[in-house]
């Protein structure tokens, strides 16, 4: 048997299959497809500090490859999530990791804290793809000293595993990841969704209720793994990669590149089962290699 385990930061996880967030719901919804146990970990919906009820429709696109999405966080607030989903996911037996966002790094915060009092979730994925709602609206991980505030006031009150998501919308990703690990980051995932745009040529209008929206699946993943290279070189810390993983090869690309572990987004959407699918694959082609644990494959570039 090939041992699976990695480890981020002091989250042992049992294989290095995760879902990205706002493609897997609260995993319940996948429970008939997938053993949620033999997952790595389970990172849910984008939670806010309070209620937000998203973009207008149409909010999603199919493209070549890929598809694009506007959803724009819609969910439900911290609290409800507390109160209302927590009971329900606390006793699945694997990592269960929030996706936090906010508007102000005080949001973020506040909404980390009311999460770090939650036993059953060891860990946050901080998306700062956000934007900076006292800036002018401009995304808060498109530059470092944004991404900087985020993470120094969610540091200070989140005591647990705190991983942070960067934008793909940047200059140099590789910055960003540098800034997020010197305020305290504990892991850095990568990527979000690349911004993109759809038009509806016979109504001369975008096709998204908001013009532009972000690109996911396998049209993003030479890019995502571009960055994760570069990242992974960038930073100690761990990397998380994702952006178009549909198999177990693509898995072992991202581990390769450098990733510790992957998590798996817009495939879930063609086939829920996918993410255990990936998780056999890699063990499989790890034995068909010679490979007694994963670990051995991970930034093994030459
Ligand atoms: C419908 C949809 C909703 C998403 N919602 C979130 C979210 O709430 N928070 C977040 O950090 N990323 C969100 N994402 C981005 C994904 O988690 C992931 O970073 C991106 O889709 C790239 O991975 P993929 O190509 O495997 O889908 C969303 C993506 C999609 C397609």
């Amino acid at each position: 048997m090939v041992d699976l385990h990695v480890k981020i930061n002091d989250l042992e996880l049992r294989n290095p299959v995760l879902t990205a967030s706002g493609t897997f719901g609260y995993g319940l919804e996948f429970a008939d497809f997938v053993p949620l146990d033999g997952l790595g970990g389970v990172i849910v919906k984008g939670t806010t500090l309070r209620a937000r009820e998203g973009n207008d429709y149409p909010r999603m696109a199919e493209t070549a490859s890929g598809m694009l999405n506007c959803v724009g966080l819609q969910n439900k607030g911290v609290d409800y999530f507390r109160t209302q989903i927590y009971p329900r996911i606390k006793d699945i037996d694997t990592h269960m990791i929030v996706n936090v966002s906010g508007n102000s790094p005080e949001d973020y915060a506040e909404c980390a804290a009311r999460i770090d009092e939650l036993d059953r979730i060891p860990a946050i994925e901080l998306n700062i793809s956000c934007p900076n709602v006292h800036q002018g609206g401009m995304a808060f991980g498109v530059t470092p000293e944004g991404a900087s505030s985020v993470v120094r006031a969610v540091r200070a009150r989140y005591h647990k595993t705190l991983i942070v998501k960067l934008s793909p919308n940047v200059t140099d990703i590789a910055d960003i990841a540098r800034a997020c690990e010197a305020e305290g980051a504990d892991s850095v995932s990568l990527i979000n969704t690349l911004m993109g745009m759809a038009i509806d040529i016979e109504r001369r209008r975008p096709v998204l209720s908001i013009a532009t929206g972000g690109l996911s699946g396998p049209a993003v993943k030479p890019v995502a793994l571009r960055m994760v290279y570069q990242v992974a070189r960038a930073v100690k810390i761990p990397v998380i990669g994702l952006g178009g993983i549909c198999t177990a090869e693509d898995a072992v690309e991202f581990l390769m590149a450098g990733a510790t572990a992957i998590e798996i987004g817009t495939a879930n959407f063609l086939d829920p089962a996918v993410t255990i699918k990936v998780r056999d694959g890699l063990g499989a082609w790890l034995e068909a290699h010679g490979c007694s644990s994963v670990s051995e494959i991970i930034g093994c570039l030459e």
